[in-house]
């Protein structure tokens, strides 16, 4: 397995993405973790992923030193690259031209990482590559040992080797798709250098972890808030295939949920998997404690709080209950070990089953701790859940609550169901519905003047939201065609009684956020 230590870079999670694509088993930590953790993590390869800061300045973040004394390969990448340097006795310094985004880079004759991966060949038969640079500092002086492996203008040692110890510095990044050779590179790293196998498939994990689950558990209880979303179904899946009907699963449906979304979840579950669910109706509580409530922030609390009340009287029905089992991924993993130092304001405070764990003294079941999305969407098909669920769009935990604006009414939430069902329709009838990440139809409790046949219409405004992102922390609006939304907007304003206005939002985020509220 290879242990990737995060310096920080915006791409770090990429290059555990593509070690995993590499079928090699792979975890990212913090650059400061002991020695004694690396030991114990027993790692075959480490990389040292690049970062903001500079090795220049003092106080800045190294490796720490046992890396290069394991006696196994070390790559480290642009700032892993110049950390490695400085602390084998090479110089770093600032570089006079820096470098940002494409460049070109001739590849020597050292070193196994880039031997024979080559994009194209210049005048002088030189092997080229078309990489991508970010970097304001560069390594000036080898270190002992090292030779250049690759070089630029910019960067006379873009790339450095010692062939004999396996370390490998490079000034670019291998993990963005703009570098057109990356995966390869990679997976010379941790095959080739490494000597790892294709160990990491999701047949093999799927009965790893069933086998953990058992063990851990025992002849013990296991409760699931389950929400319908990609990540708790899964979680779902995996472990009623590990241990039956020891576990139970609350389904709790407050009545912001989307059309036949109560319906479909039973189905899939109680129905086809055979999962033991307790369908609890709460609209009724929820929009009772809601009414009159216009404050988003006060919205998401009432739901969030109502939310545990009730799972916590559900699982206190049944008897013996140790596990709560959580549908929690890696990237939420990396996020709240990253907490420390990201997330200064609470834009909003994000309710899932948050609280839960503290308040029913139960131990954490957590299957999916270390799988990325797609991966969890991987073993979802692989457990056989339906693709119309594993492929499905993120949907917040406060549901529509955060989708109709102001006071949460049920006469709001039923508009805003037919709304969202005939946007997702026709996305799904185009093709659009996979080219974006998230799409919803959003109510605005405003009343606008209209006319239809002979006569005036005084009727509510819905907002289409389509966008596109890749870690939901940034996000383009999608360039749905005007036909769909012209088609979108008819189908709802003729359908729906009681909206006469649609509108699109283009809004990026930053400045906006996704959801409106
Ligand atoms: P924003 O609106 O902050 O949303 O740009 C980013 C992503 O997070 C989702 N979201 C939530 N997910 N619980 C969740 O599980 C929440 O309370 C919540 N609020 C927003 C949102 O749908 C988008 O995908």
């Amino acid at each position: 397995k290879i242990l990737i230590l995060d310096f920080g870079s915006q791409y770090t999670q990429l290059i555990a993405r593509r070690v995993r694509e590499a079928n090699v088993y792979c975890e990212l930590h913090p650059y400061d973790v002991t020695p004694a953790f690396i030991k114990d993590f027993a790692p075959q390869g480490i990389i040292l992923s690049g970062g903001p800061a500079s090795v220049i300045e003092k106080e800045t973040p190294r490796a720490p030193q046992i890396v290069f004394e394991l006696g196994i390969p070390v790559l480290g990448i642009c700032y892993g690259m110049q950390t490695m340097a400085a602390q084998l006795g090479g110089r770093v310094e600032n570089a006079v031209i820096r470098e940002f985004g494409y460049a070109e880079i001739a590849s020597t004759e050292h070193g196994v990482l880039l031997r024979d991966i080559v994009d194209h060949t210049d005048p002088d038969g030189r092997n080229i590559l078309d990489v991508w640079m970010s970097h304001g500092d560069k390594v000036e002086a080898l270190p002992p040992g090292f030779q250049v492996m690759a070089f630029n203008a910019a960067a006379p040692i873009a790339a450095m080797a010692d062939k004999t110890r396996h370390f490998y510095g490079i000034q670019f990044h291998p993990e963005v798709t703009h570098t057109l050779q990356g995966r390869a590179i990679i997976a010379r790293f941790v095959h080739e250098i490494c000597n790892l196998g294709h160990d990491w498939n999701m047949p093999d994990y799927v009965e790893e972890s069933i086998g953990r689950i058992r063990a851990n558990v025992g002849n013990d209880q296991v409760i699931l808030g389950l929400s319908g979303g990609v990540d708790s179904s899964v979680a779902a899946a995996l472990i009623h295939r590990a241990i039956g009907d020891q576990l139970t699963c609350v389904f709790v449906d407050n009545g912001l949920l989307r059309a036949h979304e109560a319906r479909q979840v039973m189905g899939t579950f109680a129905n086809h998997l055979a999962v033991k669910v307790i369908h609890v109706d709460a609209s009724r509580i929820f929009f009772d404690r809601l009414k009159g409530v216009a404050d988003p922030e006060d919205k998401r609390r009432i739901i969030g709080r109502e939310f545990v009340e009730i799972f916590q009287a559900e699982s206190a029905k049944i008897t013996d209950v140790r596990w709560l089992a959580q549908g929690t991924i890696y990237p939420d993993v990396i996020e709240s070990a990253g907490g420390k130092t990201k997330k200064a304001n609470t834009i909003k405070s994000h309710h899932n089953v948050g609280g839960l764990p503290e308040t029913l003294h139960l131990k954490l079941l957590e299957p999916l701790r270390e799988l990325f999305k797609d991966e969890v969407r991987e073993l979802g098909l692989a457990l056989g859940l339906p693709r119309e669920m594993v492929f499905r769009h993120p949907f917040p935990g406060p549901g529509l609550g955060v989708r109709i604006l102001g006071e949460v009414k049920y006469e709001y939430a039923e508009l805003l169901r037919q709304a969202d069902q005939i946007f997702i329709e026709e996305l799904q009838h185009s093709g659009w519905y996979e080219k974006t990440s998230q799409a919803f139809a959003v109510f605005l409790p405003v009343k606008s003047v209209g006319v239809m046949g002979d006569g005036r219409t005084y009727d509510y405004v819905i907002a289409l939201r389509a966008v596109e992102t890749q870690d939901f922390m940034t996000a383009n609006w999608a360039e749905l065609p005007y036909s769909l939304l012209g088609k979108v907007s008819n189908r709802i304003i003729n359908e729906i009684r009681g909206i006469n206005r649609v509108v699109y939002d283009i809004s990026g985020k930053p400045p906006a956020t996704i959801e409106w509220e």
